[in-house]
């Protein structure tokens, strides 16, 4: 397996000028609060450890406070560690001479901030070059980069504008230009979308997932707003007081929070929305039929369950038979409509409850990998409506 992008194990931050101290408090296990009443020192981040895989976009989510900046600023090292490591393709960050870590930042490693903090009097243009212009690429390679960025980001037309021309979706496409033009392997997102109206936060969002597509970076992505984390997120992570509380794909997180601050973030979210087929199918619920013969059906259908899949040799799905075929010599088989794994479950409802049967659930290839039926879909959008009112 490919090594991680990002490992950061026993992470710990604590605000206050003796860190020996703090260190000593952490070890004996002191929560944020503790640590707080007897020193007035501040728990940033609580021994956090984690892997961040290339090319996934790594959420952390947590209320304010939490720890999710001082977290990922201990990656770039905008702040120091009271304990733990944080090493970034293979490297141990603390090993790294601060003129080289001021090097990493300008060229592998970006941040984008919630205010876009672009200047005022520099065309669309030079701000998405500025990176570049700071790294020391000549003027006109870094024009043809940031014009190549502004392309992707839809603004090729706005380059010579002002940034006070532009609406605040457009302002943020620029600060999200200049982080993509010096092309870095990490970018650090913070909050990056937050200021933005819900339309425009949800197309930036599409503008990154499309650009991810493509070029596949590594992302980590702060961001207090469970919908956004849920849409852009490969994994998330949930912070609480400094600590870690979860890890997990969206898909693991809905179904099985940690704890009740977790579940808490789903309030008012219908968490169903972003599970599919895969999430919700049975593995074992209806009886399966390798060969259509009458003593197959007949032992398949000894029990309670009143039909069952017929597979071929491929494992692929040929049919169904029900109960009426058991003792026929030549057993009917009848059609039955496939759903693949990755189908969303709005789509899942209407054609299971359009079916009396189960359907099965295909992978890509069409092999049977379970079922679906009318009940596996009452209860998942009964469990996630409920979990709102919690
Ligand atoms: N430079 C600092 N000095 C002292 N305390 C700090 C400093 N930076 C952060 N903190 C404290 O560390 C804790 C975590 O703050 P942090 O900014 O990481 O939270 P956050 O999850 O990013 O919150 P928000 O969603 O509001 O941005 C908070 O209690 C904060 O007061
Ligand atoms: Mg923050």
């Amino acid at each position: 397996m490919k090594s991680p992008k990002i490992v950061v194990d026993g992470l710990c931050k604590v605000f206050g000028p003796n860190p020996k101290l703090a260190r000593e408090l952490l070890a004996k296990g002191a929560t944020k609060d503790e640590l707080f009443a007897r020193t007035g020192y501040v728990l940033g981040v609580n021994n956090a450890s984690f892997e961040v895989h290339e090319g996934e976009i790594f959420v952390l989510m947590g209320l304010s406070g939490s720890g999710k900046s001082t977290l990922i600023r201990l990656i770039n090292r905008l702040v120091e560690p009271t304990a733990g490591k944080v090493i970034i393709d293979g490297r141990d960050i603390a090993a790294v001479r601060r003129s080289e870590l001021v090097s990493l930042r300008r060229t592998d490693m970006s941040m984008v901030f919630q205010s876009f903090a672009l200047m005022p009097q520099r065309s669309v243009l030079a701000n998405a070059a500025f990176g570049l212009e700071v790294a020391g690429v000549g003027r006109k390679e870094r024009e043809q980069r940031a014009l190549a960025v502004l392309e992707q980001v839809g603004l090729a037309a706005f380059a010579q504008k002002l940034p006070a021309e532009l609406s605040g979706g457009m302002q943020q496409r620029v600060g999200l230009a200049r982080a993509l033009a010096v092309n870095p392997s990490l970018m650090i997102m913070d909050e990056a979308f937050s200021a933005l109206d819900p339309l425009k936060r949800k197309e930036m969002q599409n503008v990154l997932l499309q650009l991810q597509k493509e070029q596949r970076r590594t992302i980590m992505f702060v961001s207090h707003d469970l919908e956004e984390a849920l849409r852009i997120g490969s994994r998330i992570a949930i912070m609480e007081g400094g600590r870690i509380v979860q890890i997990g794909t969206p898909q693991e997180i809905i179904s099985n929070p940690a704890d009740d601050y977790v579940r808490a973030f789903f309030d008012g979210v219908d968490t169903s929305r972003y599970l599919t087929a895969g999430d919700l199918m049975q593995r074992e619920a209806v009886p399966l039929i390798r060969s259509l013969d009458a003593k197959s059906v007949a032992s398949s259908l000894n029990g309670s369950a009143d039909y069952a899949f017929v597979l071929d040799a491929q494992h692929r799905i040929s049919g169904f038979v029900t109960r009426d075929a058991i003792g026929a010599a030549q057993p009917a088989l009848k059609q039955v409509e496939c759903i693949t794994l990755g189908t969303p479950l709005e789509q899942v409802v209407s054609r299971v409850c359009a079916n009396t049967t189960a359907l099965p659930v295909v992978d890509d290839e069409g092999r049977y990998c379970g079922s679906i039926d009318q009940a596996a879909v009452l209860k998942v959008i009964t469990r996630n409506r409920g979990a709102a009112h919690v």
